[in-house]
Formats: structure tokens, sequence, C-alpha cells
């Protein structure tokens, strides 16, 4: 039964796929609701869109610590024999920056947080720690810091979902297909 979870040599099993299909929704959710809580003038609204943004980004990190370990105890499907050495190293790179973006990101946003001194409870459940001391200046740089690497995650996506697409539509490969839910696990 738990070997059925894992990945095999030609697809991806449930947990990775429900891991990135999961996370990649909340991401895209992630970037309205920041937005969003950015742009609304001064109203509870705001605190609640900013309430929100906060806690899923949290709740990102935490899965990516779990999708990061369940990776590592798992192969990844090979990609097909006549993909050539370089669209194998871009792939390895650009995969191994999306898994850095999706720590660093949330990370930045917890400092502006904790620099901002502003008292927060993930999903006003329990009190999120301070990871740096309150300071203005802190909490400005970071702003900044959240806010590119959040542009970098953006090109990198484009790129990631170019990628997808024309495995599946031109080179006609099974790449995506293999991410798809409810396809099985071919041996
Ligand atoms: C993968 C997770 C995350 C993504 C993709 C993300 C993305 C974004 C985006 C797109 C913005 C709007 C940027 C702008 O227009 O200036 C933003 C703003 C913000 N985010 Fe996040 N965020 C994430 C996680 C977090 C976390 C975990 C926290 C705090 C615990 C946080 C706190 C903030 C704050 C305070 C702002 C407002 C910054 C400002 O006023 O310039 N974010 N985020
Ligand atoms: C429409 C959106 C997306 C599509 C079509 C898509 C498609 C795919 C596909 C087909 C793979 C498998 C590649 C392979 O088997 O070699 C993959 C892997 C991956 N995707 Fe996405 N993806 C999307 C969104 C995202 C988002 C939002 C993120 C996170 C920021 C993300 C992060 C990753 C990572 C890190 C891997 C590598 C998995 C690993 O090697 O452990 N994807 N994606």
């Amino acid at each position: 039964m738990f070997a059925a979870l894992r990945n095999t040599d030609r697809s991806w099993g449930a947990p990775a796929k429900l891991l990135h299909w999961v996370i990649a929704a909340l991401i895209f959710n992630q970037f309205v609701l920041g937005w969003l809580a950015v742009t609304w003038r001064l109203s509870p609204t705001k605190i609640e869109l900013y309430v929100w943004h906060k806690s899923f980004g949290i709740l990102i990190l935490t899965l990516v610590l779990v999708r990061i370990v369940w990776r590592l105890l798992n192969r990844a499907p090979a990609l097909p024999p006549d993909t050539p050495r370089a669209e194998r190293i871009a792939a390895g790179v650009s995969h191994a920056l999306l898994y850095v973006l999706m720590i660093v990101i949330p990370l930045s946003g917890w400092v502006i947080n904790s620099a901002g001194g502003i008292p927060f409870r993930v999903f006003r459940l329990f009190p999120l720690p301070s990871i740096a001391a309150a300071d203005k200046g802190v909490e400005a740089i970071a702003k900044q810091v959240h806010f590119a690497l959040f542009l970098v995650l953006a090109l990198v996506l484009a790129v990631h979902i170019a990628a997808a697409l024309r495995h599946h539509f031109i080179k006609r490969n099974d790449v995506l297909v293999r991410m798809l839910p409810g396809k099985g696990l071919r041996p």
C-alpha cells in the first residue's frame, strides 16, 4: 500500500502530485491576496486580507518542508531518454530554484511581520514567533526583498509552465500527464 504511493521511474506518486497541486494553488492564491492586501484602502478588510495572506504563507512554508522530505525519500521519475543534456540541466536548476523560492519568500514575509513588530496569530489559532527584532529599517528591506523574490518566482513559473506545455503539445511526451491527478501509476 505504502509502496503504491511512492514515485516510480515513470510517474509521480499521489502524495507528490497532491503536494505539487495544493502548493501551486496556494501560491497563485498568495499572489492575489498579497496584491489585494497591499493595494486595499486602510480598513478591517485590509487587515483581514493580511491575516489570510500571512496564514496561507506559513501553511505553504510548512507544506514545502513536508514536500522536500518526501522528495528526498523518493526518486523523481526520469525525463524521456531523448531529452538533451542542456534541457536536463535547465529542469534541475529551475526545480531547485522553485524549491528555494518557496522557502525564502515566506521567510522574508515572516521577517517583515517580525521586524514590523506586529503581533500575529496564524489562522487566528496560535502566535507566530518572532524571527527578527522590531526595526523599521529591516522591515523596509524585507518588504523589498519579498517583492523582488516574488517577481523572480513569477518569471521562473512562466518558464516552468511554458516548459510543461511544450512537453505536452510540442514534444508530445508524458511529462505533463504524469503530474496530473487521476492518471494512476504505471510501472
Ligand atoms: C509563498 C508564500 C508567499 C508569497 C508567494 C507571497 C507573495 C506576496 C505578494 C505578491 C505580495 C504583494 C507585494 C507587493 O505588491 O508589494 C506580498 C506582500 C506581503 N506579504 Fe507575502 N507572500 C508569501 C508569504 C508571506 C508570509 C509567510 C508573510 C508573513 C508571515 C507575508 C507577509 C507579507 C506582507 C507583510 C506583505 C506586504 C508587504 C508590503 O507592504 O510591501 N507573505 N506577498
Ligand atoms: C499551471 C501550473 C503548473 C504546471 C502546468 C506545472 C507542471 C509541472 C510538471 C508537469 C512537473 C513534472 C516535471 C517532471 O516530471 O519532470 C512539475 C514539477 C514541479 N513543479 Fe510544477 N507546474 C505548475 C505550477 C507550479 C508551481 C506554482 C510551483 C511552485 C512554485 C511548481 C513547482 C514545481 C516543482 C518544484 C517541480 C519539481 C518537482 C520535483 O522534482 O520534485 N509548479 N510541474
